[in-house]
């Protein structure tokens, strides 16, 4: 390891997605010889200590530390579903305050015996981070966490609504394709924005943070994305022109995997779940057949009416394939009791159901041939890495966009978005299990191929990661010498 004194503080958005991803970064970078500091809110930290060895793990890396921070919310707050943006509100309240405190001189992340802060990259929806970069005159990266498609939908919003196309209209046609998103034209709907979009009023705050947060991004000194050049070459493109200073280095998953490998030969597993997983299911897995299996995940933060699940339970049942299906505890609204027998012996005999799974050890399993997903994009890159061909039933923020691409424009899989019926998951699930799954093999194969060469020496999110680490120790330098 070529260590010097670059010390790169990483604060994600303290929920699941946003955590484990940026964990993955950490690691990169600390494989880089890089000093890392990762900045967790209380609560995540306590769930990672409880369910993951991830303390052990970052044991490796002698430059590598954790600190926590307050996320400015009671311990009992859901911080899922539609109550995930009041983490925005208390963050820039609580958090944002005790954040300058700790990274000022004489703060607690520059006190230790480590070099002093000298870059931060933090989660791109937390732009109030640039301004206290700024005024210790350090580098910041933001990272965010959705595709590059859409991050540059968020981008465009401004143009969507000086064109008169949002805020959306009771009667407006949501099959009605979109001029504004540049490079979209031929397949964004009105129905495929992010689902901040659908907000009847501007003022709605999911709605101005995301769009506001997004506009601020050129003020840092660089965007980093968990995506790849193959997969959106022509968003990327876009984005460029406003902010030139772009990193596309994912998916980061298989990218640490790479890295990993190209220096030990069984590097151990890396889980970051904030809930226990249920590896019973592993075993499970391995008694079925080859790609029998549909696999059925809705992320972190979806919540599903008691309806919603009983519709998706029987469209799987009567579907007669066999699934694996993660419900997360709390997910579900409602009475969680008296389900119709004919459910429950459907499941006993082809199912299988856990709260929360090895994700990606489930999706590498031979037995999985199909996943019934929200879209979430760690998700999908996790599949598309997996090469596991995807139906998509997007519950918000940007995964209306990213299942409309799944469907639509790189052909991985069938697009549920909207609908939610037993007689349609059923026919989908057959379609894709049996009937059209032809069709999906080869742009599944073809695209898994792209993911794992972009990860490699020589591959495009392998020279970007490199960039940005040159990046990161050049600007230590210059700040050493001035
Ligand atoms: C949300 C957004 O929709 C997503 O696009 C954004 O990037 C982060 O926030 P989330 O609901 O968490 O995401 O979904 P996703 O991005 O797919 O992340 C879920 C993660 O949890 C995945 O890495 C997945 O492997 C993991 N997971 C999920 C498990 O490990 N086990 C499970 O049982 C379910």
């Amino acid at each position: 390891m070529d260590s010097d004194h670059s010390h790169v503080l990483i604060f994600p958005f303290p929920v699941q997605g946003h955590v484990s991803c940026m964990l993955k970064l950490a690691e990169l970078l600390c494989l880089s010889g890089l000093h890392v500091t990762f900045l967790n809110s209380d609560i995540i930290h306590r769930r990672l200590l409880r369910y993951t060895d991830v303390v052990s793990r970052f044991s490796r890396y002698p430059g590598f530390t954790f600190e926590t921070i307050s996320d400015g919310l009671p311990p009992d707050h859901p911080r899922s579903g539609n109550r995930v943006v009041d983490i925005f509100d208390s963050i820039k309240m609580v958090t944002k305050p005790r954040f300058r405190e700790m990274l000022l001189p004489g703060g607690c992340l520059n006190c230790s015996n480590r070099p002093p802060v000298s870059s931060v990259i933090a989660d791109g929806i937390m732009c109030f981070t640039i301004d206290v970069a700024k005024e210790i005159g350090i580098p910041i990266y933001l990272f965010r966490t959705v595709s590059a498609s859409c991050f540059w939908a968020f981008y465009c919003i401004p143009k969507l609504i000086e064109s008169g196309d949002l805020p959306i209209k009771e009667d407006d046609e949501m099959d009605r394709l979109l001029i504004g998103v540049t490079g979209m034209e031929k397949y964004l709907r009105l129905r495929d924005l992010p689902s901040f979009c659908r907000a009847s009023d501007l003022s709605d705050r999911a709605f101005q943070v995301v769009t506001s947060e997004t506009q601020e991004t050129h003020r840092a000194n660089g965007l980093i994305l968990n995506t790849f050049e193959d997969l959106e070459e022509s968003a990327l493109v876009q984005i460029r022109k406003h902010i030139p200073n772009l990193y596309a280095i994912g998916p980061l998953h298989a990218h640490l995997k790479s890295r990993l490998e190209a220096r030990m030969t069984s590097p151990p597993r890396s889980s970051n779940s904030l809930w226990e997983e249920d590896r019973t299911c592993m075993t499970w897995l391995d008694k079925q057949s080859r790609k029998s299996v549909i696999y059925v995940s809705f992320g972190s933060m979806t919540m599903l009416s008691r309806e919603e699940l009983i519709e998706f339970w029987y469209g799987l049942v009567n579907s007669r394939k066999k699934f694996l299906w993660v419900v997360r505890p709390n997910s579900v609204a409602g009475d969680g009791q008296n389900f119709p027998t004919q459910l429950l012996e459907g499941t006993m005999e082809r199912g299988y159901m856990v709260r929360w799974a090895p994700q990606e050890e489930v999706l590498a399993h031979p037995a999985v041939g199909g996943f019934l997903t929200h879209s979430g994009w760690n998700s999908t890159l996790e599949s598309i890495v997996a090469a596991v061909p995807m139906i998509c039933w997007p519950y918000y923020a940007d995964q209306q966009v990213n299942s409309r691409l799944v469907g639509e424009v790189w052909k991985l899989g069938f697009d549920m978005k909207d609908i939610c019926d037993r007689v349609v998951v059923e026919k989908i699930v057959k379609d894709l299990m049996g009937v059209r799954r032809d069709e999906l093999i080869r742009p599944v194969d073809r695209m898994m191929k792209m993911a794992r060469r972009s990860v490699v020496e020589d591959g495009t999110s392998h020279s970007n990661l490199n960039r940005l680490i040159d990046d990161i120790k050049t600007s230590t330098k210059k700040k050493e010498i001035f």
